[in-house]
């Protein structure tokens, strides 16, 4: 018996871990697709740890290893290691009570969350993550019982320094924290370094009116098999939001101006904000790549 146990352990730590020019190959025979990274960053940057205990894995703790984008949107750190705990209200039984006693909660702050939206589309916002933290912790179910969590499947999954998923975390945290940043609009990056650099930690300066979307990143019809990835090669996420920004601008440019094309304040525009809610829905084949990550990363 202690001879299989040895054996086995010795049979572990000689084993390769998968390099990370294997893991695309060995991701796509797992059934993930090529937007692994994108989407996954979609779903988990602005995951708390209380939605992870309840649509995922109900004792995951404060050491989860989920990148997330920082809410605090002046703070240094961009982008923190872990989903946090957020202090959602335990008193309120449901996650869609919990969900929108915070954003009201966070209501006048500034700088938290997200910039130039009103109150409905951060209701919206965390209603629709929500929705696909639901649909993805079905094909959670599933994976758990077919996914060995010491495969090579899950340490490429797992492997969010070389896999991009958090380079793709990042990215969305520059679209958050400067809205229009990658829309190639170069007078808008000035405002922005101008703000950071010559006002300090003024960051009120940086809101414009109310109108940018969160349809950052994830676009429903966007085929990432053909289309081009960005470049983060060049990219040194260790350096602060100034020394980044110019170069962020270039080499990220995507034209994404981050503008809704309505506001959210009538029945008439939330007709175009419900039909957006549902193109970025995602479908089946993300909420499994999605799902593999989370199941990997918490197992
Ligand atoms: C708080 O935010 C709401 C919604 O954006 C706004 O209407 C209101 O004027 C703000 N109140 C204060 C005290 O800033
Ligand atoms: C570029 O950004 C500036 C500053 O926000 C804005 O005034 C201008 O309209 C923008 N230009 C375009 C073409 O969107
Ligand atoms: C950013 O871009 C400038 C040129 O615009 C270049 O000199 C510099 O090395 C770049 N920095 C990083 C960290 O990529």
């Amino acid at each position: 018996m202690i001879t299989i146990i040895l054996l086995l352990a010795v049979g572990t730590a000689i084993m390769a871990a998968p390099s990370p020019d294997q893991c695309p190959r060995i991701l796509a025979d797992a059934g993930v697709t090529e937007g692994f990274a994108p989407l996954v960053a979609h779903a988990i940057h602005s995951l708390a740890l209380e939605d992870i205990r309840y649509f995922f894995k109900s004792d995951a703790t404060e050491d989860n290893g989920i990148p997330t984008v920082n809410m605090d949107l002046s703070a240094e750190e961009r982008v923190l290691p872990n989903a946090p705990l957020m202090g959602y209200d335990d008193d309120f039984s449901t996650i869609g009570m919990k969900s929108f006693d915070m954003v009201m909660r966070n209501m006048n702050r500034t700088n938290w969350g997200s910039r130039n939206d009103n109150v409905l589309v951060r209701v919206t916002h965390v209603l629709h993550m929500a929705e696909l933290w639901n649909k993805i912790s079905e094909s959670y179910k599933n994976i758990a019982r077919l996914l060995d969590p010491k495969s090579d499947i899950c340490a490429c999954a797992t492997d969010i320094e070389n896999n991009d998923v958090l380079n793709y975390v990042q990215y969305l945290a520059f679209k958050i924290r400067y809205p229009g940043i990658t829309s190639g609009n170069a007078t808008l990056t000035e405002r922005y370094i101008t703000a950071l650099s010559s006002e300090g930690r003024t960051k009120r300066s940086m809101d414009e009116p109310v109108g940018y979307d969160y349809d950052f990143c994830w676009d429903g019809s966007l085929d990432y098999e053909k289309s081009r990835k960005p470049n983060f090669r060049k990219l040194d996420f260790d350096l602060s939001d100034l020394e980044l920004l110019k170069n962020v601008s270039e080499e990220l440019l995507d034209g994404d101006d981050g503008k809704a094309a309505v506001q959210l304040d009538s029945d008439a525009h939330w007709d175009w904000w419900r039909n957006m809610v549902k193109r970025i829905s995602m479908g089946d084949s993300a909420y499994y790549d999605i799902a593999v990550f989370m199941f990997c990363m918490l197992n």
